[in-house]
């Protein structure tokens, strides 16, 4: 049985106050019995439970804060694996953690490769170091990116990329992908930069770093010869939760919500986005998944003893086409317009482009992104186990619905925009472009207390 697995186990968890990893806690303590799990937390236990507290219901923020078997570090990433905890805490965890949870990270598309390398690379690397040293280790588990392998889109004949569960080489001889890691990463170390990132075009550095921090926690674990040891989950565009904790359950890290908001404060009538599919309404696409999937395909792998990349993703059958994503966000728009794309083949880097496509660079392209480990899995689930997990995507509501429920998120993110971009438009008219959308129960029950 899967939650069995994770009975009298012992977890250190990064990233534990972030969407996926409150996700990732919230199952292990409700399904199953943990002894113990280790949160690694800039700012420790008071800074995660107002975290928890801001993102969750009281009575499921509780289970968190209130949970025996929890203990929240005061530590942060850094190039080395201390994390800024004392050496007898790192001592501890060396000697009792079973299962190394990484899942702490700043989604920054926007930043240089050198800077990533100190936030991404060396973070991930120097983790994966130190873990596979923990005598009891069963599993170091990676939460990387399905856009590790966005670069294919340039390269691939296809206007559908289908992209494998496995790291692809981006060296023109197709060599070993991971014998090359740490060579490359000297060169990123010394240059900021590296040959294989400037020959090939990712739509993000950050694609990129977690494309090199993949090959670079492989090499380390193959130099070990423990390869059975790493587990790279990589989820697609993260939205909102279809039931766990509850549905709707959401976070400000959800792009789409980011793009709804960019739509309703568009003033024109046109958007200009860039593709190289023939019809692309209908041919490009959005792999959107919700939260609990990826943390069910997480847990899932983990507890089945998978290695290697996994997809948590919609995949070919449930992804969404763009034009549906795209019409979706009418709904949310309050100016009595709507928008049209308007496409060219301009390249997806083209200062031509509407900002949301400069950010979001891969709205206009279409990924298959396999999910056979997961269907292979599955396979071996009872059908009581797996009528109790949450591993695809359900289509059967129109995407629209997935967007009311995060209004008061649009409208929130709408008025960040007006400050950032510095918009001709005072913030407290945010309201007049979208929704304002009720808080979620819990955030009025907050401001209340706060009021008080
Ligand atoms: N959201 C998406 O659409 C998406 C899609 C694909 C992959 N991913 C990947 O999934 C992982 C988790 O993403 P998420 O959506 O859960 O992100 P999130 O909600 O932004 O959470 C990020 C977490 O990382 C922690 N963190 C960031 N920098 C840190 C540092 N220097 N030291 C310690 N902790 C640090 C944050 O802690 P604080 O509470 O201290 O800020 C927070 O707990 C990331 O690796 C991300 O790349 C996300």
């Amino acid at each position: 049985m899967v939650w069995d697995y994770y009975n009298g186990k012992i977890l250190f968890v990064t990233g534990g106050t972030g969407f996926i990893g409150t996700g990732i806690l919230y199952r292990l303590l409700t399904q199953s019995t943990p002894e113990h799990i280790y949160v690694l937390c800039r700012g420790g236990y008071s800074k995660a439970e107002s975290k928890w507290k801001s993102m969750l219901p009281a009575s499921i923020a509780e289970t968190l804060t209130r949970s025996n078997c929890v203990t929240v570090l005061d530590g942060e990433l850094g190039d080395t694996a201390t994390m800024s905890l004392e050496d007898e805490t790192l001592q501890m965890l060396k000697r009792r953690v079973h299962v190394f949870i990484h899942a702490a990270c700043s989604i920054e598309l926007k930043k240089s490769l050198r800077e990533l390398s100190y936030t991404v690379i060396a973070p991930t690397l120097c983790l994966a170091n130190y873990a596979l040293k923990f005598p009891n280790l069963e599993k170091f588990v990676f939460i990387s990116s399905a856009y590790v392998n966005a670069h294919l889109w340039k390269t691939s004949e296809s206007s559908d990329v289908a992209v494998e569960e496995r790291v692809y080489s981006l060296d023109r001889k197709g060599e070993d992908p991971y014998e090359s890691a740490p060579e490359i990463w000297r060169e990123v170390q010394k240059n900021g930069t590296s040959h294989e990132f400037e020959t090939h075009d990712f739509p993000w550095p950050y694609a990129y770093a977690k494309h090199l921090a993949e090959r670079l926690v492989l090499q380390k674990a193959s130099e070990k010869d423990a390869l059975d040891k790493i587990l790279i989950i990589r989820p697609s565009v993260i939205g909102p939760a279809e039931e766990i904790p509850y549905h709707g359950f959401t976070s400000y890290s959800t792009p789409s919500t980011a793009c709804a908001a960019a739509y309703a404060l568009h003033p024109g009538r046109k958007i200009i986005l860039a593709t190289r599919c023939d019809q692309p309404d209908q041919n490009a696409t959005i792999d959107e998944v919700g939260v609990d999937l990826v943390v069910d395909r997480t847990l899932l792998h983990i507890a089945c003893g998978t290695s290697g990349c996994v997809h948590a993703v919609s995949g070919e059958k449930r992804r969404l086409r763009l034009e549906d994503w795209w019409n979706a966000f009418k709904n949310e728009r309050r100016l009595p317009w709507n928008v049209k794309p308007i496409w060219t083949n301009e390249d997806w880097h083209s200062s031509n482009l509407h900002q949301m496509a400069r950010n979001f660079k891969i709205i206009g392209t279409s990924f298959a992104f396999a999910e056979d480990k997961t269907d292979q899995v599955v396979k071996s689930l009872s059908s009581e186990e797996l009528e109790h997990l949450k591993l695809f995507t359900d289509r059967s509501q129109p995407y629209h619905h997935s967007l009311i429920h995060r209004r008061h998120h649009i409208h929130h993110l709408a008025k960040e925009m007006i400050k950032k971009n510095k918009l001709p438009v005072p913030v407290f008219m945010t309201g007049l472009f979208c929704r304002k959308g009720k808080p979620p129960h819990h955030y009025r029950t907050q401001s209340q207390k706060l009021a008080v």
